[in-house]
């Protein structure tokens, strides 16, 4: 009957995955409509973690069907591994179906992602390494391999067209690999991708929806790393914002009710580029210790700082975001202060909306909004009105500042710690 929509506001690792579990129970369908394994989405629940990079988090819930979709760019290597990760804790190969229009990717596309970075040098984007951008690049250079493919006649064929060009780019790199037990993993790889559910998921999302079913589009990064609007060039290589549900799962834009806009109480970020509320000092510090801010994919350091109001207005208005969820309130209990910007300073002039070239300024100064803090612990709180004053001082008024409710705080990696405000 109706598409929902839940995507990340900031530069990722908002908490997607523990949402998207959460909210599972009210859908019939979670289905991934872009990115690939650059994602990685922690759910926590019973004592064990999962972290899913290609499967949708809906995967451990009872009777729900769960799509990869076309936007989707697919690792059969990585998804092997996942498979294995998940064990016996969830059914895959009864629960998921990938569409056969999703792009693979090769390993040479990993090699050539290391390739271009390495180039960049100093400019960098600091990717996931994950091959997702020379995949895309593949794909709307209409050269791309898809799922589909792997049930064809010529499948080896195509595979060797494409690596034999990959090859020559890597030459042109002068980058040096050694490719063949990277194919030979992927091959068999792709083997067992054969016995999974792969088919025309389109018109499977769009059937669902006649019968009266409800789908949840699950995205992956966020709106500052869309490829049309975060922080270009510093940014993924898809549409992370709600329109891509539409072109990700071949759902026309008429059938989506709720956008689900998530974001942490503060702002993180990995790899490079502009982040003007970052905090390079023991505040910083004090929130990637306290919210354990390493990278669910790479495991790198996330850079950590305040919220900042300009860029979560700015992707509210991109997406149209009906309702707010916010993720990790608890690491800021026992803060002194807190701060949320809600302006740029550039150039001695005050900036509220969102500078196009944001990466080319040499020096944002964010004009912060400051609150008290609180003492208490808020992790086992169940009931809005049981949290601290100041806590909700904050809430209140980042909804005012940006006309938008916030329906869920999240207070705890753990499925159970939310407040449902809905
Ligand atoms: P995603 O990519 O948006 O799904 O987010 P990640 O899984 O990459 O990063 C979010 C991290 O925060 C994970 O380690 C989660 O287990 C954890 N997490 C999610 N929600 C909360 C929360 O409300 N509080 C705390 N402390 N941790 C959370
Ligand atoms: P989830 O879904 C955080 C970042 C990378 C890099 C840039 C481009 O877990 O929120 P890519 O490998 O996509 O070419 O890298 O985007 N990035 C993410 N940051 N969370 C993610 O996914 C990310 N996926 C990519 O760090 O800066
Ligand atoms: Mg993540």
């Amino acid at each position: 009957m109706k598409l929902d929509i839940l995507l990340g506001l900031q530069w990722g690792d908002e908490g997607k995955g523990k949402i998207v579990d959460y909210l599972t129970p009210n859908y019939k369908v979670v289905a991934r409509f872009q990115g690939g394994p650059n994602a990685g989405h922690t759910l926590v629940f019973n004592d064990k973690k999962f972290v899913l990079h290609l499967i949708p988090s809906g995967i451990f819930r009872d009777g729900i069907i769960n799509v990869i979709g076309n936007g989707v760019v697919f690792d059969p290597v990585i998804f092997q591994n996942e498979v294995k990760s998940i064990g016996n804790n969830a059914d895959v190969k009864s629960n998921l179906v990938i569409s056969n229009r999703t792009h693979l990717i090769l390993p040479t596309h990993k090699l050539l992602d290391a390739a271009s970075e390495k180039a960049k040098g100093k400019s960098k984007i600091g990717s996931t390494l994950r091959g997702i951008a020379p995949t895309y690049v593949d794909k709307i250079g209409r050269n791309g391999l898809r799922v589909g493919d792997i049930l064809s006649k010529n499948f080896d064929k195509k595979v060797n067209i494409i690596i034999e060009n990959h090859k020559k780019l890597l030459d042109f790199y002068k980058f040096d690999y050694n490719s063949d037990d990277l194919m030979t993993e992927w091959l068999s790889s792709v083997e067992i991708l054969r016995n999974y559910n792969i088919k025309n998921t389109e018109y499977l999302l769009n059937n669902e929806l006649k019968k009266g079913n409800a789908i949840l589009a699950e995205g992956a990064q966020g709106t500052m790393l869309d490829i049309e609007f975060g922080t270009y060039p510093f940014v993924t290589s898809s549409n992370t914002i709600s329109a891509g549900a539409c072109t990700g799962l071949g759902i026309a834009p008429n059938k989506i009710d709720k956008v689900f806009g998530i974001f942490k109480a503060y702002t993180t970020r990995v790899g490079e580029g502009p982040f003007p509320t970052e905090l390079n000092d023991e505040t910083g510090e004090l929130l990637r210790n306290k919210g354990h801010e390493y990278g669910a994919t790479t495991g790198r350091t996330r850079r950590c700082g305040w919220l900042d109001l300009i860029a979560l207005n700015f992707a509210t208005m991109i997406n149209g975001v009906t309702d707010f969820i916010m993720t990790k309130a608890d690491v800021l209990d026992g803060f002194d202060k807190l701060k949320a910007a809600t302006k740029y300073v550039i150039d001695n002039n005050e900036h509220t909306k969102l500078p196009y070239d944001i990466s080319q300024i040499e020096k944002i100064t964010p004009v912060y909004d400051t609150f008290e803090g609180w003492t208490e612990d808020i992790s086992k709180i169940n009931d809005y009105n049981k949290l601290p004053k100041n806590m909700k001082k904050y809430v209140e008024y980042i909804e005012n500042f940006t006309s938008t409710k916030i329906s869920l705080i999240s207070t705890g990696p753990e499925r159970k710690a939310i407040i449902d405000n809905f």
